[in-house]
């Protein structure tokens, strides 16, 4: 990187798979305060694309291939087609090659092979940055239509990522850890990469799936056969391994000898996969709360300070040190214990919290800090009851967090109206039995137009696809006469994303014609 002419502040786009390269050049751009962007393998080029113009990168560091279950991912082409769109194009792409996986041609002037680079590299000094130099923009969906580039400071986010791997996962160094996100989201950020090595923590890194790669007995054997102490997962990959193993026949062939705790988080947990969990993982169960803002835990049961290993069902934790946790009213005011409300934090955030937006300070301000004065808005809804557990129930904002991950409905919604034949469209979150929701599109056709509405679905359906990714799971819609919209145009999110799951829904009386309500259940019975 360094020959290349990458020096302090600049940024270098990663794209690549869950591979020790991933690793590597970020701990590489660390350690000469080159600012890291992780964009996930899920996104399509035009999501690319727009995070590249944005961060301006002056290298970009992919691979040839990843590796999913049915397919390999195309690094390259994907990237390709990001190249193609952008303004700001880098100096430089490096790429690996991953071995055995199909030949890969270099563009002459621009390509750096990995391997050959490697040869030729020399060992390079730490440059010392101050404690808030960005360590890292990591793009993250919601309420904006550009994505926003949270800012990570580099100091204060290494100590509190040290100080939560005993007070929060309780681990003392030495121990093994697992955290099965991907590098490309803020878990893995924080815990398969940096958290464990700073704490001296030996970190799993996996490239695989709950199930089916081969079975659902795969977390199983990875957590028997590196003696994992403590494992970090998603409620959507313990639905999944149920799903397929509902006795867990496939686990049970493992010895978890050294396994003491499992953590969850990214979605709201249900009770029903906690407690089906704790029976067949045999350890406590804990759900804690946080976002890729915060960069670590905001609630937790902090096991390493003696909190209780068995709290209440349903609960994310008590505020984690350092956040002050409440709960207000659209008045702003604090509401009583288990009362429904917005969940914020009171100013100043701790150390490892974000910093800003990458160059839109302004959004940063307005989004975050204008509705609740002295408050961080987390932007999530939820309730805490006499004891100070927290329970998060919704967000307040547009996004719908499918199998985990943060994807904002406004986003598809744009991609979707792009379709000459859709002259409105809401998009919001459908319950869903494996990934906790998934999005689900309401459509208004413009006039005379003749084209069946499948065949307008597919396209819409293809459509995001390739503009925002396989990893938006978007499949469904229904076209409708008419959306319900509030009397300043806003679409009723909750109420219609309980109506397309089949829950009560209540019309505020904001909106404009609630008769549309019932006309959009009329066309989902029917379809
Ligand atoms: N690179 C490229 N594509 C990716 C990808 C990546 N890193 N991750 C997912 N995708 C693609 C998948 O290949 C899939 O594409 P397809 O439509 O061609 O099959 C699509 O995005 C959706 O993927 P996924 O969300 O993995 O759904 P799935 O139906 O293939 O698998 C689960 C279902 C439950 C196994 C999977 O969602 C899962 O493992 N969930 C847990 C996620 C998690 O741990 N989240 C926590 C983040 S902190
Ligand atoms: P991300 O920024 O992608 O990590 O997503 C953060 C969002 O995921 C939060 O604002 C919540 O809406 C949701 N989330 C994360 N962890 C939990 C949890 N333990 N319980 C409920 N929702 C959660």
């Amino acid at each position: 990187m360094v020959r290349h002419g990458v020096k302090k502040g600049d940024r270098v786009v990663i794209y690549m798979p869950m591979i020790p390269q991933t690793m590597y050049s970020m701990l590489a751009c660390a350690r000469i305060g080159a600012i890291h962007s992780l964009i996930f393998g899920g996104f399509a080029s035009k999501e690319l694309s727009v995070r590249i113009d944005h961060a301006k990168p002056k290298l970009i560091v992919t691979a040839s291939f990843g590796v999913e279950p049915k397919r390999k991912v195309e690094y390259i082409s994907l990237l390709e087609g990001a190249l193609a769109r952008v303004q700001s194009k880098p100096d430089k792409v490096l790429i690996y090659k991953r071995p055995n996986l199909g030949h890969v041609p270099l563009a002459p002037g621009r390509d750096l092979d990995w391997e050959e680079e490697l040869a030729k590299a020399q060992h390079y000094k730490c440059v010392s940055v101050p404690s808030d130099h960005p360590l890292y923009i990591l793009y993250t969906s919601g309420t904006t239509g550009l994505p926003k580039g949270v800012v990570r400071p580099t100091g204060g986010y290494a100590v509190m990522l040290n100080w939560t791997m005993s007070a929060v996962y309780g681990l003392k160094p030495g121990e093994v850890w697992w955290a099965a996100s991907d590098l490309g989201w803020v878990v893995g950020h924080s815990y398969i990469c940096y958290g464990p090595l700073l704490h001296g923590n030996t970190t799993v890194l996996y490239e695989g799936k709950p199930v089916g790669t081969p079975d659902a007995g795969a977390y199983f054997r990875v957590l028997a056969e590196h003696e994992v102490a403590a494992f970090f997962t998603s409620p959507t990959a313990i639905r999944a391994i149920r799903q397929q193993d509902p006795a867990a026949a496939l686990g049970k062939q493992y010895s978890l000898k050294r396994f003491r705790t499992l953590f969850v988080a990214g979605e709201r947990c249900d009770v029903d996969t906690l407690q089906w969990s704790k029976q067949v993982f045999k350890v406590p169960v804990l759900d804690h709360w946080w976002q890729t803002e915060s960069g670590s835990a905001i609630t937790a049961s902090c096991i390493g300070l003696g909190n209780s290993t068995t709290p209440p069902p349903g609960q994310a934790g008590k505020p984690v040190p350092g956040y002050n946790v409440m709960i207000l009213d659209e008045n702003k005011e604090p509401v009583k214990a288990k009362t429904l409300g917005n969940i914020v934090v009171k100013l100043p955030l701790p150390p490892g919290a974000f910093s800003g937006l990458w160059e839109n300070q302004e959004t940063f301000q307005k989004l975050y800090f204008q509705k609740f004065p002295g408050y961080y808005d987390t932007m999530d809804a939820g309730y805490m009851d006499e004891d100070g557990y927290l329970y998060v129930l919704s967000r307040a904002d547009d996004v719908i967090n499918v199998a985990g991950h943060r994807i904002s409905a406004g986003a598809i919604e744009e991609c979707v109206l792009f379709h000459h034949a859709v002259a409105d469209c809401a998009v919001v979150g459908q319950e869903d039995p494996l990934k906790g929701h998934v999005p689900f599109a309401l459509c208004v056709l413009r006039e005379g137009i003749k084209t069946e509405e499948e065949k307008i679905l597919e396209e819409i359906v293809e459509r995001v696809r390739a503009n925002i990714g396989p990893v938006a799971a978007f499949q469904k819609g229904v076209f409708v006469k008419q959306l319900p919209k509030t009397r300043s145009g806003k679409i009723p999110r909750s109420a219609l994303s309980a109506l397309v799951s089949g829950k009560p829904y209540k019309i505020t009386p904001t909106i404009e014609d609630a008769s549309v309500f019932k006309h959009i259940e009329e066309v989902l019975k029917k379809n």
